[in-house]
């Protein structure tokens, strides 16, 4: 067995009780569904056909569980498989999916290189499994030969400014540790750790809390045997490389040159766009994990919905539409805590009658129509509205749900 499936089997990751299934859902990105289609099928996916699905190293299943969950609810038929290199890892996820009483799922132990072999997909959910691949890059390739051309992927991997200070402390666990069963080794880990000065960047890093939450999430960020971290521009080379294209992270805001940069500092005309991004990722510092959308580069420019199309139907994330038209009405602004960052960002005062109706079943034609705003005016007025709550990954552009 490899050290890897060694691991997982022994702490599947991440820790969950498959009875908590019964009272919450675990979202996140990639894989929130409306994103999905947001980023990856311009905001309007004909559900009339099957969505096949593969989750591609699924662990005990969150983004599994997370879009088997809302294709049940939204009655989207669908054709979903598990792959996983942990049996320990499948046994959690099948629990929690028969727990939810989803059925249908077709589970598969095996490594992720093998994704060809078991269909092609409209997408492909990647979470935090591509950096622990001996070879990265084959594991991208692998899964752009499982996706269908119209298909797209979302990814996590891990970013490495905001993990400062994991990789001294894993390569000095590697040396000191290796060989020994992995509670040996977790048992040691912990109580050196104990030891290792205030100073330390692992320790002065606020952004990290994974080894404070259980045991599978202390081996996963500090034990691993095999890990590392990209650049934004080391993902889309590596994107490039498998014949995709880097569609944009699931918060693009966070990786905006210009909210970075003071008023009268601007970057040279000359950086293309991942460039930019690189060098924001720079500047901010502390991105922990990259989540992106990428999709076959012959489709790139038509993946991603863009809210200049007034039959498109927007629909916020956990934000209650009254309450943000009440903020912007009052204060010209937007003023959230969005994935660890602070955002404050100015939308006209005049744009609150339009947020208070994104109610994901009204088009921008209807709430422009309903707002009594003539539609050149709306246009403009919804551009300032698209670029916060968009970049932001506050809303998207999705099918309404049938009712
Ligand atoms: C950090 S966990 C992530 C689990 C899940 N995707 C999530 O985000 O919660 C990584 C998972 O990838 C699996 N894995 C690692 N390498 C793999 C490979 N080559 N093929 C299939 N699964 C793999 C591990 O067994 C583990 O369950």
């Amino acid at each position: 067995m490899s050290e890897i499936a060694e691991q997982y089997d022994a702490y599947p990751y991440p820790a969950r009780d498959p009875e908590d299934e019964r009272r919450r859902l675990v979202t996140g990105s990639p894989s929130w569904l409306p994103e999905v289609e947001h980023f990856l099928f311009a905001g309007r996916r004909d559900w009339s056909r099957p969505f096949r699905v593969l989750v591609a190293g699924g662990g005990t299943g969150d983004g599994l569980i997370q879009l088997a969950a809302l294709l049940d609810h939204d009655g989207r038929a669908a054709e979903i498989t598990y792959l996983d290199l942990s049996r320990a890892a499948r046994d959690i996820a099948e629990r929690r999916a028969a727990v939810r009483g989803l059925s249908g799922i077709r589970f598969v132990t095996g490594d992720l290189l093998t994704a060809p072999e078991l269909g092609r997909f409209d997408y492909i959910d990647c979470c935090g499994v591509l950096h622990h691949l001996p070879e990265p890059q084959t594991g991208f390739d692998a899964l752009a030969a499982a996706l269908d051309p119209g298909g797209g992927i979302g990814l996590m991997v891990y970013a490495p400014h905001g993990r400062s200070g994991v990789y001294p402390l894993q390569e000095a666990f590697r040396a000191l540790l290796g060989g020994l069963p992995p509670a040996e080794r977790l048992a040691r880990a912990r109580r050196i750790l104990e030891q290792v000065p205030a100073g330390h960047p692992f320790r002065r890093n606020p952004h990290l809390s994974d080894h404070l939450a259980s045991d599978a999430g202390f081996y996963d960020l500090l034990l691993h045997s095999q890990d590392r971290a990209f650049a934004i521009d080391e993902l889309a080379a590596m994107l490039g490389r498998a014949g995709l294209a880097l569609i944009a992270p699931a918060t693009p805001a966070l990786y905006d040159l210009a909210r970075l940069l003071p008023e009268g500092v601007a970057a040279p005309e000359a950086l293309g766009e991942v460039e930019r991004m690189a060098l924001a990722e720079r500047l901010r510092g502390t991105i922990r994990t990259h989540a992106v959308y990428a999709a076959p580069a012959a489709r790139a420019a038509r993946a991603r919905a863009r809210g200049r199309e007034m039959g498109l139907v927007p629909l916020l994330r956990g934000l209650d539409a009254a309450k943000l038209a009440r903020q912007i009405e009052r204060t010209g602004r937007v003023t959230l805590e969005v994935g660890g960052a602070s955002m404050n960002d100015l939308v006209p005062a005049d744009a609150a009658p339009l947020v208070a109706r994104i109610d994901g079943r009204r088009s921008l034609a209807e709430i422009a129509a309903q707002a009594g705003s003539e539609p050149l005016a709306f246009l403009g007025l919804w551009g300032r509205v698209d670029r916060v709550l968009g970049d932001w990954g506050l809303m998207h552009y999705c099918s309404p749900a049938p009712a």
